[in-house]
């Protein structure tokens, strides 16, 4: 065949292709362009999952009957003009492809009205051939009306699914955008039935719109984020670890107010809450950021769901750490909940405490206060070395202020597993395995003080693969900070010469080999300083203080008020809860006091 230029029609159509994957990409474009025409309210109706209809109402500032054909042109816009504007766009558009290209595979028809016209006027577009405009009525405002997606495409009609499926895509699209502006009224139809409905906020209530479109859930365990440096400003919602989900579908970035799925940006904030979820767990976040549009180039995906920041290195740090700092704000403070617990405690009572009053065995039966509550009838303590715990040292004559220790005083150790405290709110519980383990690894990061440490009377050597052992040997100062004294004896043979002061004696070599392994398995799904925080995280995890060792109320209240000195300390290193609160409003409750 000879090189031939492709007539119109068919580059549209080529042109659709990128962009209008199904209906719901015809409900983005169209809304955008109602958002960038200012409108204050956008309703869509859909039928069939918006194959059959898909209609976008806006009260925006219409289009001049005039401009009507040109809106439908390619390569036709009203929003920029130059290589200086597209260098710095602060619309949702600007290629003048959508409508062009809506139009080509589909039964197209606009009415519009502009604001300082009397009339209104419509086109249709059939074919791809635009017909003539026609007076029409319509109030300010814009009408497009897309029927019958993909007529003139078998192939591409086959791709789409279920109108459900299809309608899901709709509603979650939709409920993006209307996380983008609260200052905007949403509505979605079908029929008869609202698919979503988003009144237009006045300033202030953003939190209603948030809560209406993730659910109060979201709402109540989310973090507040506002941080500024600069050209750049990060601002929304961060979900606490507890508000984690097993899927990403909470991960929501606007930039510029613009809906994206940056993975520079989905990664950054994955990176700042490394240190508090389980591994496979999804953090979930509603994050604006808001940047100079010179420093972004949002000209870079054919759908504009990614962007280009001039100096990505700086963004990505930028966020990462105004999510890890604000993660970081949640150590326990006066009257404070866990955040795990949050809300909980004003409802029903989240702990297994409760439903043992009104239900289990061991509930109210005579045995079970003291027994229960000594660990010194445990067995396994026998033969467990006494020696106080180093953080212990600062223990004694500590003053019994409410208010400068608000995890209160520990009474007494629940099963080898449990401390029981009691502060000013009432009944507090720790896992003192996680809890320590939190303490253990963010002194370990900071570096404050080594670990204590143990020597080994008889050495232990540990044979490891040659570039195993110069893995490890590589990181022999995190190891250091964590207690351990390292050596390579030969290129495969490691000789330990000391360990932490907590580290059971009998599986060091298993510990150190695990400890190898574990870090060099995912190593690779990780960038950044990622290696040596796994390495103190999983080191943390195995030195820190194990279930069923005995501990004196001195040693309890040291881990208390350390953990009052922790970043983090609501958590350990994998997103477990480490203490949790019943107060005594709950306590009355559960013993029907007061009624
Ligand atoms: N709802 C609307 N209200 C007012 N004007 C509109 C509306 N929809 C489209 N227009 C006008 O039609 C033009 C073409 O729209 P179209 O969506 O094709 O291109 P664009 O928005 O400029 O760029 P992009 O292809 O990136 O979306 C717009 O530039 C705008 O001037
Ligand atoms: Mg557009």
């Amino acid at each position: 065949m000879p090189i031939r230029v492709l007539d119109h029609h068919l580059i549209d159509q080529i042109a659709a292709g990128e962009v209008i994957e199904r209906p719901a990409s015809i409900v983005k474009e169209l809304v955008e362009n109602s958002l960038d025409a200012g409108a204050q309210c956008i309703e869509v109706e859909i039928e069939a999952g918006g194959v059959r209809l898909t209609r976008v109402r806006d009260d925006g500032s219409g289009i001049p009957a005039g401009e009507l054909t040109l809106a439908l042109s390619r390569h036709a816009t009203s929003k920029i003009s130059s290589a200086a504007d597209l260098a710095a766009i602060t619309t949702l558009g600007f290629r003048g492809e959508a409508l062009p290209s809506i139009a080509s595979v589909s039964h197209f028809e606009i009415v519009s009205r502009h604001v300082d016209a009397d009339r209104a006027a419509s086109v249709s577009v059939d074919a791809g051939v635009a017909g003539e405009v026609i007076p029409a009525a319509h109030p300010p405002g814009t009408t497009i009306e897309v029927r019958e997606l993909f007529y003139n495409l078998p192939a591409r009609r086959k791709f789409l699914r279920s109108e459900v499926t299809e309608q899901g895509h709709i509603v979650r699209l939709l409920e993006r955008l209307a996380l983008s502006r609260d200052d905007v009224a949403f509505r979605l139809r079908t029929g008869s039935r609202t698919l979503l409905d988003a009144p237009r906020l006045q300033n202030g209530a953003a939190a209603d719109r948030l809560a209406r479109i993730v659910g109060g859930d979201f709402v109540e365990r989310s973090l507040e984020v506002d941080h500024s440096a600069g050209p750049v400003r990060i601002h929304g919602w961060i979900g606490t670890p507890a508000a984690a989900r097993a899927t990403s579908d909470l991960q929501f970035w606007f930039v510029n107010g613009r809906a994206v799925r940056d993975r520079l940006l989905m990664n950054a904030v994955r990176l700042g809450f490394r240190d508090v979820l389980y591994s496979g767990r999804q953090p979930s976040y509603v994050l604006y950021l808001d940047i100079d549009p010179v420093l972004v180039d949002v000209n870079a995906h054919p759908q504009k769901l990614e962007v280009r920041f001039r100096d990505s290195r700086q963004i990505h740090d930028f966020v990462f750490r105004a999510v890890e700092r604000r993660l970081a704000g949640t150590k326990p403070a006066p009257g404070a909940l866990p955040p795990a617990w949050h809300g909980a405690a004003t409802h029903t009572s989240p702990l297994p405490l409760h439903s043992a009053v009104h239900a289990g065995p061991v509930g109210l039966g005579g045995t079970w206060a003291l027994s229960e509550i000594s660990g010194a009838r445990d067995p396994s303590f026998e033969g467990v070395a006494d020696s106080p715990p180093p953080w212990a040292a600062a223990a004694d004559g500590m003053p019994a202020d409410a208010a400068a220790e608000p995890l209160g005083q520990a009474l007494a150790q629940i099963h080898g597993v449990y401390i029981l405290a009691q502060n000013e709110q009432g009944l507090v519980l720790v896992d003192m395995h996680a809890a320590h383990e939190r303490v253990l690894y963010e002194k370990m990061k900071s570096h404050t003080g080594a670990a204590a440490t143990q020597l080994l009377l008889a050495p232990i050597t540990v044979t490891l693969k040659v570039d195993e052992l110069d893995a490890l040997l590589a990181q022999r100062d995190q190891w250091q900070a964590a207690g351990f004294d390292l050596e390579r004896l030969s290129p495969d043979t490691l000789v330990v010469r000391a360990v932490p002061a907590l580290l059971p004696r009998e599986d060091i070599a298993a510990l150190v080999r695990d400890v190898v392994h574990g870090v060099a398995e995912d190593g690779a799904a990780h960038h950044l300083d990622g290696a040596t925080d796994r390495l103190l995280g999983t080191l943390a995890c195995r030195s820190a203080i194990h279930a069923h060792r005995r501990l004196s109320l001195a040693e309890m209240n040291a881990l208390l008020r350390q953990m009052e000195q922790t970043p983090r300390a609501d958590q350990c290193n994998h997103g477990r809860p480490t203490w949790t609160q019943v107060t005594l409003a709950e306590l009355d409750r559960m013993f029907l006091r007061g009624r």
